[in-house]
């Protein structure tokens, strides 16, 4: 080899070296979207989808340096399949987080997954208690509430502000309509009311009409339900077709009501809900949002579109301090755990347990807005009861 010849294979494979080098310092970034795109909450997923990628858009397509690539998985809400689901994610196509779900049955599963691989989970959606209770982990956070957080404030606010006495709750059977229920009891309890009956149908059904009649015929003083997407749409404009709007007001979490005010049109009208999210916050903050997510979707957005942009922002904070290298899984959680989340929904923190603490607004409902009345329960942690980190 002469010493020109030489000299030139030596740089080609200089060259070849540091292309490779740069190349793997800008590997993308695999998140896993497990979320509903079929069945009752496909709305939600949707929007969680739709909040998350503005975020990403309006960071230039990266979060901590790195590009996105998405994989998406159709979790169906449907508990039976979602550990083979989030397997798939996990170890057939390496993704470095996971972002989901809706449903808290399959939102379990997806924690137990996360926990034994130590993959980096962000629940947008939903609130299990045991997800940030006794299954909580340093690799798992969440950006939306615990099923306790809404209806323990709905509770003190049914029995404290509007004074009511006896409250029957109906719900589907399933880990989050237990622990709404759970929640609205605690809060209803100690402020002097009492839960006196809890009806219940399995999820997904939509079939009320039996339970509405139980309680037309028992009276209580008020109603708190646990429904949400289509079966919340479904639940409301039967109890009004019932005409029990009229004579026992009906509460429950703001999810009775989000996303789903074009089609309960009337039917909603003057309803009362606890959330973290309301319309007519009008910071600029949210604003900004809302103006954002309209235009890119011409859509209005939701509790569930905030939930998915604040996960995006999470997700980006932790990324930061690492430079998007998210094995440094330490220092990754430690930057979120310190982090004020800058949420349209008003600044948060994440707890220990990694749950928002957050304030709780209480709603009602005017024309197509859950409108903003007044803060239910400020800076509202969840107890993590029996989570151990
Ligand atoms: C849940 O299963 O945790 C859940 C589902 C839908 C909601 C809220 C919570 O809107």
């Amino acid at each position: 080899m002469t010493t020109s010849v030489a000299r030139t294979t030596l740089t080609a494979l200089a060259l070849a070296c540091v292309a490779t080098l740069g190349h793997a310092q800008q590997a993308k970034l695999k998140v896993g979207l497990m979320l509903p795109y079929s069945g009752t909450f496909t709305a939600l997923g949707v929007a969680i989808e739709n909040g998350f990628k503005l975020r990403v858009e309006e960071q230039g397509g990266k979060l901590g340096g790195r590009e996105i690539e998405y994989i998406k998985v159709d979790d169906e809400s449907d508990p039976a399949k979602a550990t083979d689901n989030v397997n798939k994610l996990i170890k057939r196509d390496n993704v470095d987080v996971i972002v989901g779900t809706v449903h808290s049955g399959v939102a379990m599963a997806m924690a137990k997954a996360a926990k034994e691989s130590g993959t980096v989970l962000i629940v947008p959606n939903a609130g299990a208690d045991a997800v940030t209770g006794p299954m909580c982990a340093p690799n798992i956070f969440r950006s939306s509430f615990s099923n306790w957080q809404p209806a323990f404030a709905m509770g003190e606010v049914a029995a404290k502000q509007q004074g009511k006495k006896k409250a029957m709750t109906i719900t589907w059977k399933y880990a989050a309509g237990d622990e709404s229920v759970a929640g609205f009891k605690e809060g209803f309890e100690k402020a002097g009311g009492q839960v006196t009956k809890q009806l219940n149908v399995p999820f997904p059904n939509v079939e009320f009409q039996a339970l509405l009649t139980e309680i037309a015929a028992a009276k209580p003083d008020a109603v708190y339900a646990f429904f949400a997407g289509g079966g919340a749409v479904k639940f409301v404009k039967d109890y009004a077709a019932a005409g029990l709007n009229k004579t026992i007001p009906l509460y429950g979490p703001g999810f009775l009501t989000d996303g789903t005010l074009d089609a309960q049109g009337e039917a909603a009208q003057g309803m009362l809900t606890t959330l973290h999210y309301a319309d007519g916050l009008n910071t600029p903050r949210d604003t900004a949002f809302r103006t954002a997510y309209a235009k890119a979707f011409k859509l209005q957005p939701d509790v569930y579109a905030v939930q998915g942009y604040d996960a995006a922002q999470m997700l980006g904070i932790g990324l930061a301090a690492v430079k998007g290298d998210i094995g440094k899984k330490a220092e990754f959680a430690s930057a979120i755990e310190k982090a004020k989340i800058d949420s349209p929904r008003g600044p948060f923190s994440i707890g220990k347990s990694h749950n928002p603490v957050q304030d709780i607004y209480l709603r009602k409902v005017e024309g197509k807005e859950n409108k903003m009345v007044s803060i239910a329960s400020k800076s509202l942690a969840d107890p993590a009861r029996g989570c151990r980190m």
